[in-house]
């Protein structure tokens, strides 16, 4: 996708620096074929399995409304995704709801629109929805979201499949909110779900995520209670930095052929490996300057536009939008302007010598970026843009000073 011609990096043939010129930086960029290639690449292994794509990973509008027309549905989590995911056009049936804190108002949201099913993770969640389900007037479809107590080799902020997390419920407690669903008349129990965490390059703790959701099925099965579908959740690491993460493909395959093989409707939530590697952020430097040993890069965009490097240590790529072949490489610290020393997006990063007004593109950065994004220190949202063959267009408007005033007046 972001490639060089003549020394200059390119999207889909855009030169880079066009687009700085054209909408300023710092600025979100995403290509539509990338996204379109790896949407399609979930939809094609996935067969007629259902791919819910986690909206937290990115809600931009025009972005959900490319991959409702690629045929995915959507995973929400607040009553404000799914009110994107509805208005990016994604058909009810096609959008599931998971959290562990929905409030009554936001069930009552799901319910009126007629989801595919909400996931419950608690017994009084339970008890909330079938309330609401009565006052609709309508049986709630619910799956319950089981916690495997399986480990996932990621940062611990995102590993949730162990029973010391917040998320889901253990076994027990998954069969017996399912028994007390299907003897409910305003409850409908439609299938069970997991999540093992985020950033996962490994496939054998989804061999055990798959293998421990089908026993559990076959269970509840015996039990008189014979379920529709299994969700497998979302996680499939991108490679960042190391090249280790399978293939979608692969990933689905284990994931989903022991569910298919038992008999169950398959569904997915991927988010970060459909979208991460179609999105980079633009940013140009402010100043340089060396103190205590180390150089720094001083860019205009910060932890408030991109905080994964700040909060997870995460490594994004940094590409020199102009390359300088044969200038020695210096070890810098890309930081931003915000007031915090963990304010860096790059340390300890050879990078060819960076002068003011040079561009440097932070790649891998369509998944957990503008959507984690803030207005700490008084800055403002920042635009994104779409490329769309050798054109690009405005796909969110970069905030104006008058939005950090909005509500207050
Ligand atoms: N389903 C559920 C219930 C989830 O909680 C998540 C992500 C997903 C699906 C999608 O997972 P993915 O395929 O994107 O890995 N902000 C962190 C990532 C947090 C992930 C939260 N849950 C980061 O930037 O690394």
């Amino acid at each position: 996708m972001l490639t060089y011609l003549d020394d200059i990096l390119t999207c889909e043939g855009v030169p880079l620096p066009q687009i700085a010129a054209a909408a300023g930086t710092p600025a979100y960029v995403y290509s539509k074929a990338e996204l379109l290639g790896r949407a399609r690449a979930y939809q094609h292994a996935a067969g007629d399995a259902l791919v819910c794509y986690a909206v937290k990973a990115n809600g931009n509008p025009a972005l959900l409304s490319l991959l409702r027309q690629a045929g995915l549905g959507a995973d929400v989590t607040s009553g404000g995704e799914l009110y994107l995911a509805l208005h990016a056009g994604i058909p009810p049936e096609r959008i599931i709801y998971s959290g562990v804190g929905k409030r009554p108002d936001e069930i009552e949201m799901a319910l009126r629109a007629g989801i595919r099913a909400l996931h419950v993770e608690s017994g009084m969640e339970l008890d909330v929805i079938a309330g609401l389900a009565e006052t609709v007037g309508q049986p709630a479809r619910i799956s319950v979201r089981v916690n495997p107590d399986i480990s996932a080799d990621t940062h611990p902020y995102d590993s949730t499949g162990r029973l010391g997390h917040k998320f889901g419920v253990p076994r027990a407690t998954a069969v017996s909110l399912l028994r007390r669903a299907a003897a409910d008349p305003w409850l409908q129990p439609e299938g069970i779900a997991a999540h093992i965490g985020s950033q996962i390059t490994r496939l054998e703790p989804y061999h055990d995520l798959a293998n421990f959701l089908v026993a559990l099925a076959g269970e509840l099965a015996e039990a008189g209670i014979r379920l529709s579908y299994i969700d497998v959740g979302g996680g499939l690491g991108i490679n960042y930095q190391n090249d280790d993460a399978p293939p979608i493909p692969d990933w689905i395959a284990a994931v989903g052929d022991p569910v298919r093989a038992a008999g169950y409707a398959l569904v997915m939530e991927p988010g970060r490996s459909i979208i991460a590697p179609a999105g980079f952020l633009l940013t140009r430097v402010l100043y340089t300057k060396e103190q205590g040993g180390k150089s720094f890069v001083i860019v205009d965009g910060g932890q408030n536009d991109l905080i994964r490097p700040a909060m997870y240590g995460a490594f994004h790529p940094a590409l020199p939008v102009v390359r300088k072949e044969h200038a020695a490489e210096v070890v810098v610290d890309v930081v931003g302007p915000i007031c915090e020393t963990g304010d860096f997006l790059a340390r300890e990063r050879p990078l060819p010598p960076l002068q003011p007004h040079d561009l440097l593109a932070f790649t891998q950065a369509g998944a957990y970026g503008f959507a984690m994004s803030s207005n700490y220190n008084g800055r403002l949202r920042l635009p994104e843009l779409l490329i769309d063959g050798d054109r690009y267009h405005l796909i969110r408007r970069r905030q104006t000073y008058e939005h950090l005033l909005d509500g207050t007046q």
